[in-house]
C-alpha cells in the first residue's frame, strides 16, 4: 500500500534509518554471519553491537537466535533472504516461515533486505518474508541498485504501522524527500515497462557470467577449497583450506586481481579463510583467466600466520 512505502536514498539509507530508530548506543541487532558488510559499518557508526547467527543448511539458526534472544535482548534482526551477499544463499521457505513465527512470538522486528530479490537466473526468485507477514514486523527494504544502476540513489522501504511514522520523520530530518528529480526518471521508467524489458536483457548476461565462474572454480580450484553457488544474486562465497586468505589476497593485489576478504563479512570468529568473487561485473570471457590466477595463488601461499596484518581497515572502527 502506498501509505506504508517511503522512498529512500538506497537501501543504505533505509538499513540507517532503521538502525537510527529501532537501536539505542550499546543495543544488540542479529545479523546473519556472515552478513552484507554495509549493515556492520551502518551498526558499528551508529554504536550498535552485532551479534552474528551462523546458517545452517535451511539459513540462520533458529536455536542460536532463541539463545540470542534470551541473552542479548536484541532490537531487530537483519537478514537478506533472497541471494544474500556474500554467499549467494536463499533462505528456505519452511525456514522463512519459521523465523517469522519465532519472531512473531518475541516481538522481534525483521529487517529484510530484498536488494538482490529481482536478479534470479535459474527460477523465479522465493516470496519475500513481507509477503508473509500477518504479524506486520518485516521491515522490507530494497533498491534499484543493482537491477538499474547504484548511483541513481533511489531505494525504497515497506514499513509496519508502527514504525512508519517515525522512520518518515527520521527520513525527513535526513535530507527531506531525497533526489525527487531522479526518482521521477525512475518511475517513468518503471511505468513504461522498460525495467522488464532492461532485466530481460541482462539477466542471460549475468547468468554467463555466473556460469563461467562456476565452471573455473570447477577447473581451477586445488582440492580442498569450496564454493557456494548461487543461484541468482551477484557473489560467490570461497572457504579456503587453510588461513592464508590474506597471504592471497595480497599477491592477488599484486596480479591486478581484486577481491573482498571473507573478514569484511563476518563479526566472529573473523577467520582469515574466506573470500567473496563477485561475478556481476566481470566479463564472462575474462573470468576463466582470473580464476585460473586465483588458482595458483591458493595453491602457493603461505597461511597467514607468516604474512604482515593488512593495516588498512575496511572501514574505520568507533573509538
Ligand atoms: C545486501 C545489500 N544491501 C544493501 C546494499 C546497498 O545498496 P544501495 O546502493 O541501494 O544503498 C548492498 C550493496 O552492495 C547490498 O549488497
Amino acid at each position: 500500500m502506498p501509505d506504508e512505502i517511503i522512498i529512500t536514498s538506497g537501501s543504505m539509507q533505509g538499513l540507517s534509518l532503521v538502525a537510527q530508530a529501532l537501536g539505542r548506543r550499546g543495543d544488540t541487532v542479529l545479523v546473519e554471519q556472515p552478513t552484507y558488510m554495509g549493515m556492520i559499518h551502518i551498526l558499528e557508526m551508529q554504536g550498535l553491537r552485532p551479534i552474528p547467527i551462523p546458517f545452517d543448511a535451511e539459513g540462520p539458526e533458529l536455536d542460536a537466535i532463541e539463545r540470542a534472544l534470551r541473552v542479548e535482548r536484541p532490537r531487530f534482526m537483519y537478514t537478506v533472504p533472497t541471494f544474500h551477499n556474500p554467499t549467494g544463499f536463499n533462505m528456505s521457505s519452511t525456514r522463512r516461515r519459521d523465523l517469522l513465527q519465532l519472531a512473531s512470538r518475541n516481538h522481534l522486528p525483521i529487517v529484510e533486505d530484498d536488494i538482490y530479490g529481482m536478479l534470479a537466473y535459474d527460477a523465479p526468485p522465493p516470496l519475500a518474508m513481507k509477503a508473509n507477514d500477518p504479524a506486520d514486523l518485516v521491515i522490507y527494504i530494497s533498491s534499484f541498485s543493482k537491477v538499474l544502476m547504484p548511483g541513481l540513489r533511489v531505494g525504497y522501504m515497506v514499513a509496519p504501522q508502527a514504525f512508519y511514522d517515525h522512520l518518515l520523520s527520521l527520513k525527513r530530518a535526513n535530507d527531506l524527500f531525497g533526489t525527487t528529480f531522479v526518482q521521477h526518471a525512475v518511475a517513468e521508467f518503471l511505468r513504461q515497462g522498460r525495467l522488464r524489458a532492461h532485466l530481460k536483457r541482462v539477466l542471460p548476461v549475468y547468468r554467463s557470467r555466473r556460469d563461467a565462474l562456476l565452471r573455473s572454480l570447477a577447473r581451477y580450484m586445488p582440492s580442498g577449497v569450496t564454493w557456494t553457488k548461487p543461484t541468482g544474486g551477484y557473489s560467490s562465497w570461497v572457504t579456503l583450506p587453510e588461513d592464508n586468505m590474506l597471504a592471497v589476497y595480497r599477491a592477488a593485489l599484486g596480479h591486478g586481481l581484486a577481491f573482498t576478504p571473507g573478514e569484511a563479512f563476518l563479526i566472529a570468529p573473523r577467520t582469515s579463510r574466506h573470500l567473496r568473487l563477485c561475478f556481476g561485473n566481470q566479463p564472462a570471457e575474462d573470468i576463466a583467466d582470473l580464476v585460473a590466477i586465483l588458482g595458483d595463488l591458493i595453491r602457493n601461499q603461505p597461511a597467514d600466520s607468516f604474512v604482515k596484518k593488512l593495516d588498512v581497515p575496511i572501514y574505520a572502527p568507533l573509538a
